[in-house]
């Protein structure tokens, strides 16, 4: 766990944390001079309750290098998010401060010493819980090279995306399987449960029947690209925790490719839940299609929310399930009802 090494680290306040996620140990950090960016909901709902201030995405850290005399950045997996949180952390702090960088050795923390050490002063590096800490004195502006900036990129069929999202580069082909075995007109209100950046739900707006379709998401970078991508009136964007989300009328429709990773660890438990929730908005008459990776054990949690559950198609990677008859179970505790953006 990330938060495992701060206590290693003095930082100056008030504090810059991107990336610090909810289950963090952030006790070395006073809430009232410290700002977190973070953009998943539950994570960041969790840190605001806490008393940090929240901001959702990089985009919204105020411009200028004078609100903030030290950063630290939690290492992501993707390299090119890696680099717009350094990059991000280096704007926003003056000459001579300290950049603290932290991640796991699996996250290529090694790598990333390494590269810094070519860039700027490092020092202080610790190791400790197969990850390392490690200090960078800011230079003066200009030392990072410029494309480390967070920059959407545009797909060659038009569709923007950011870097980290799930499936930034292009189309998730279990995405793609389960559009294509969505029927020729679907329901009249529909809920795509973690709708990304918005490529499923265009596919389903793209269809006839539709009056309504909800795109629920937990990463605010991924809904910011989601409104860029679906400009279709029938649209509603909700940045929400799938899995407690709730509205205030059932749907007659669910279609969802759910995630089943936090992080680094699989958690097919996760699935499971969205799973729950695609039930709990539902009609009884409403239908749920979803993909999987086949190998997920998604059968009993199927079973246990839908009287009638059909695999419809697939292929030897994922599995296509349809499913109707659905036992709506007592909302979930924390339910959100009707959160927008
Ligand atoms: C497998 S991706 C599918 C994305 C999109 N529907 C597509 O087809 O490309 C799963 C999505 O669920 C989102 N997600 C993860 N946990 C979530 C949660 N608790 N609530 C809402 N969305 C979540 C992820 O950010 C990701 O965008």
């Amino acid at each position: 766990m990330a938060g495992s090494r701060l206590d290693l680290i003095a930082p100056v306040a008030p504090a810059l944390l991107i990336g610090a996620r909810g289950f963090d140990d952030l006790s070395g950090f006073d809430p009232a001079s410290s700002t977190v960016v973070q953009g998943l909901r539950p994570d960041h709902d969790a840190l605001a309750g806490r008393g940090f201030t929240l901001l959702p995405t990089l985009g919204d850290l105020p411009p200028g290098d004078g609100t903030f005399q030290s950063a630290v950045v939690f290492l992501p997996r993707a390299r090119a998010l890696a680099r717009a949180r350094i990059a991000a952390a280096a704007a926003a702090l003056p000459t001579g401060a300290a950049l603290w960088i932290d991640g796991q050795k699996t996250d290529g923390i090694d790598a990333v010493v390494k590269e810094m050490r070519g860039l700027a002063p490092v020092d202080d590096v610790q190791a400790r819980g197969h990850g390392k800490i490690f200090r960078v004195t800011v230079p003066a502006p200009g030392w990072l090279p410029a494309d480390w900036a967070a920059a959407d990129t545009r797909l060659p069929d038009g569709f923007v995306t950011r870097p980290g999202l799930f499936s930034a580069d292009g189309v998730d082909p279990a995405s793609a399987l389960l559009a294509a075995h969505l029927p020729a007109k679907m329901p009249t209100r529909v809920v795509d449960l973690g709708a990304g950046w918005g490529w499923l739900s265009a596919q389903v707006l793209a269809r006839p029947g539709i009056e309504t379709l909800h795109m629920v998401e937990a990463d605010a970078d991924a809904l910011a690209c989601a409104r860029l991508n679906v400009t279709d009136p029938r649209a509603r964007f909700h940045w929400a925790d799938a899995t407690t989300f709730a509205l205030p009328e059932p749907v007659n429709g669910v279609v969802m490719n759910p995630p089943f990773h936090d992080g680094r660890a699989a958690d097919p438990k996760l699935g499971a839940r969205f799973i729950r929730a695609a039930a709990s908005l539902l009609t009884g008459a409403g239908r749920l299609w979803m993909v999987a990776n086949r190998h997920l054990p998604y059968e009993a949690a199927l079973a246990e929310h839908f009287g009638d559950v059909a695999e419809i198609g697939g292929d030897n990677r994922f599995k296509i399930i349809s499913a109707t008859g659905a036992r709506r179970a007592a909302a979930p505790k924390g339910a959100s009802r009707l959160r927008r953006r």
